[in-house]
């Protein structure tokens, strides 16, 4: 690690984590979260303004706990970045003005970046500089996209999304049928290590040979799944859970991990990263490395820990934007809960390249499990 390197902030608030981390280049010096997900447990999801205030409560504390662990002070600092979107607005908003705040005291430069791209940088911190270019399959509770990025600060292209409920989101739902709390993805993951995958054929969303090559649906396989169970218990007979959440967790990874290896191989890509909450699924995972393998492709997974929401991922994409002296937001910043994936930052206005979105009023993706 080389002395000159950036040491940068980042603050990441878009959903029900408070993430502040520190990154030195492409080393992680903190990791502070401070989640509020106990909080939205009892309503099966995340309420946003609940959220919101849990963020105001969280940000100072988190960020010192985040400085005190790095073992710096503030004013040691090369840049403040924060996830500008996309996310939940009122939620994006508490962190976009706390590193205007500390930006402006400071006077240090603030960096508006993107929470995808956010999600494929953090890889950095744990395997060293992304290859360029790079295929990303990211899959959350908010998001399920395939992307493909030549540079990770300037240059991110989608390839294909979920036409309906992201990944995570159907894991969220799907547990909620069965009665296992949320969020879904852990319990469903653990209990599918002690079911059999194939015990029931549930559909591959999306997969016909005339259907869009890289884009998911996980609507079709959430109502299955839910109707399997209803005639179960209409039936008056048990629901064989640890089967059910292997035979549909099953079908979710098989149609990621098919479609992620297939836009490698069309693109000629030999790279392939997996992100967000959802690649912390341990089938997902293993699925994909042995179908990789197959195809020659080398497979980048970070750890669970920096594959959920975190501020590390938010200071490693701030890092890679300051080592390539990408413009610095102003401070007329704005949080955009619908920032395209397009846009891996959001220089000032100076620079703007013309995209013109409502800013912190949107509304419509607030809640993001509804
Ligand atoms: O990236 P993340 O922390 O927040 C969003 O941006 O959405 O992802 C949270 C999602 C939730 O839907 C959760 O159920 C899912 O990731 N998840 C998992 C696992 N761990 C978390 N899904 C499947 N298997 C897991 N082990
Ligand atoms: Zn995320």
């Amino acid at each position: 690690m080389a002395a000159d390197e950036p040491l940068v902030l980042g603050i990441e608030t878009s959903c029900d984590e408070t993430g502040v981390g520190i990154v030195h280049g492409t080393t992680l010096l903190a990791d502070a979260v401070a989640s509020s997900v106990d909080t939205h447990a009892r309503f099966g999801g995340v309420v946003p303004e609940i959220a919101s205030r849990a963020h105001l409560e969280a940000m100072v504390p988190t960020i010192e706990r985040a400085l005190k662990t790095a073992g710096i002070s503030a004013k040691d600092l090369d840049g403040i970045a924060v996830t500008a979107g996309p996310g939940l607005a009122g939620a994006l908003l508490v962190g976009v003005s706390a590193a205007k705040a500390y930006a402006y005291a400071l006077g240090k430069p603030l960096y508006g970046v993107n929470h995808l791209a956010s999600h494929i940088c953090v890889d950095q911190l744990e395997h060293g500089k992304l290859p360029e270019p790079t295929m990303a399959l990211l899959v959350s509770g908010g998001h399920s996209s395939l992307l493909l990025s030549a540079d990770i600060t300037s240059d991110v292209r989608p390839m294909g999304a979920t036409i309906d409920d992201a990944a995570g989101e159907a894991f969220d739902k799907i547990a909620r049928v069965l009665d296992l709390g949320f969020p879904g993805g852990p319990v469903i993951d653990r209990l599918a290590k002690e079911g059999d995958p194939a015990a029931i054929a549930f559909p591959r969303g999306l997969s016909g040979s005339r259907d869009p090559a890289y884009d998911f649906s996980f609507s079709g396989l959430k109502t299955a799944v839910a109707r399997w169970i209803e005639a179960k218990r209409a039936a008056g007979e048990d629901v064989p859970v640890r089967d059910v959440a292997a035979s549909f967790q099953e079908a979710v990874v098989d149609v990621l991990t098919r479609k992620a290896v297939r836009a490698c191989k069309d693109e000629g890509v030999d790279h392939l990263m997996i992100g967000g909450g959802v690649a912390a699924n341990s089938r997902l995972r293993a699925l994909a490395q042995e179908r990789c393998e197959r195809a020659g492709i080398r497979l980048r997974v970070p750890r669970p820990g920096l594959c959920t929401d975190n501020g590390a991922m938010v200071a490693a994409l701030g890092s890679e934007m300051v080592a390539r002296n990408r413009p610095a937001s102003d401070l007329e910043l704005s949080a955009d809960s619908s920032l395209p994936v397009t846009d891996p930052h959001v220089p000032g206005a100076s620079h703007d390249h013309g995209h013109d979105h409502d800013h912190v009023h949107e509304v419509s993706k607030e809640n993001l499990y509804s």
